[in-house]
């Protein structure tokens, strides 16, 4: 039985993605939200595919194992390559609850806690922690409500660190585990207009980076997944455009999926992402400043 792998902000963009990879490779998973209508659709939509696709998986076992018959009824010899077929669908196994729902709002000092515990009463193991759940504000920072401000900081900082810090802890006394927080391309440099975003994210991936290096030693790997603008509901409730060479979710989670397996440190998904990089640090900060100041 492949490990639980907890993702924070399942119920949509990139979160919701995750969720769907790591099902279809057959993990189990714990999936967190604030919402828990729309986190009761999603679940009750992957529990519906996870079927679907176990039936299918049935039925392509009943059918190699005519097939099989048939060809044994035919030849003399007494062995046969096994012809199953290895769809994504049919890894996974069916003895037990594949995907759990667990709403909590990670916006509030003690969430990260009460989560911990929810999941301890589950008498779960954590073996892959998804740190994903973020919200962003653009618009200038005098004008925004303090409320909002404080909010992005306690999810996007404060539980993100006490979230790893719950599960790193069993993590390492196992000398397994992989911890995956998602921060973004706003990391590398300031963002004004955008301001307790970019810094909330470079303080995700300076955290990822240190902790990195302390616990590789006990088996557990820690990476950072720093995403450019990717289609989701983030845009919309930061008061953002949505930017016109903005990945798709799907291609985000895979990336960060494939990195988080190989054991990666940053993982940068595109190219033009990767190239945004070579342009120096001020002349970014300064582009980023004249695209959300004119918003
Ligand atoms: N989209 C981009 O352009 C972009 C770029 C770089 C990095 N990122 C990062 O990628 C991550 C995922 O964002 P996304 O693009 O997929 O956006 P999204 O579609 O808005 O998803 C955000 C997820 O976080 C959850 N969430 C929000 N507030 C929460 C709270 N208080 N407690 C618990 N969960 C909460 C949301 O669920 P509920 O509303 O149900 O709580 C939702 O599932 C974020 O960390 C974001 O900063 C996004």
């Amino acid at each position: 039985m492949k490990p639980y792998v907890l993702i924070t902000g399942a119920s949509s963009g990139i979160g919701y993605e995750f969720a769907k990879r790591f099902l279809s490779e057959g993990y189990p998973v714990i999936l967190v939200s604030s919402n828990d209508e729309k986190l009761s659709r999603v679940c009750t939509e992957l529990k519906d595919n996870l079927l679907n696709c176990e039936k299918k998986a049935n039925n392509s076992k009943v059918n190699n194992s005519k097939a099989n018959n048939s060809e044994k009824a035919n030849s003399e010899k007494a062995s046969y390559p096994n012809v199953n077929e290895q769809t994504a669908c049919n890894k996974v196994d069916s003895s037990s609850e594949k995907i759990i729902k667990i709403v909590q709002d990670l916006s509030k000092i003690g969430a990260a806690k009460e989560l911990y515990q929810k999941v301890q009463a589950m008498n779960i193991e954590v073996g892959i922690l998804i740190n994903n759940a973020g919200i962003g504000y653009a618009g200038e920072f005098i004008r925004s409500e303090r409320k909002l401000q404080e909010e992005i900081m306690i999810l996007n900082m404060n539980n993100l660190v006490l979230l790893t810090h719950c599960f790193a802890k069993a993590m390492v006394s196992s000398k397994s585990g992989k911890i995956l927080n998602v921060a973004s391309n706003g990391a590398f440099q300031p963002g004004p207009y955008i301001g307790t975003y970019y810094a909330t994210k470079s303080f995700v991936l300076n955290f990822s980076q240190a902790l990195r290096v302390e616990v590789k030693r006990y088996g557990v790997t820690v990476s950072t997944l720093c995403p450019g603008a990717t289609v989701s509901d983030f845009a919309r409730r930061a008061g953002k455009q949505q930017l016109k060479l903005s990945m798709s979710a799907e291609e985000v989670a895979d990336a960060g999926f494939r990195g988080l397996m190989k054991g990666k440190n940053v993982i940068l998904p595109g190219i033009h992402n990767k190239a945004a990089l070579i342009v120096p640090r001020r002349i970014r900060s300064l582009l980023i400043g004249r695209m959300y100041g004119s918003n």
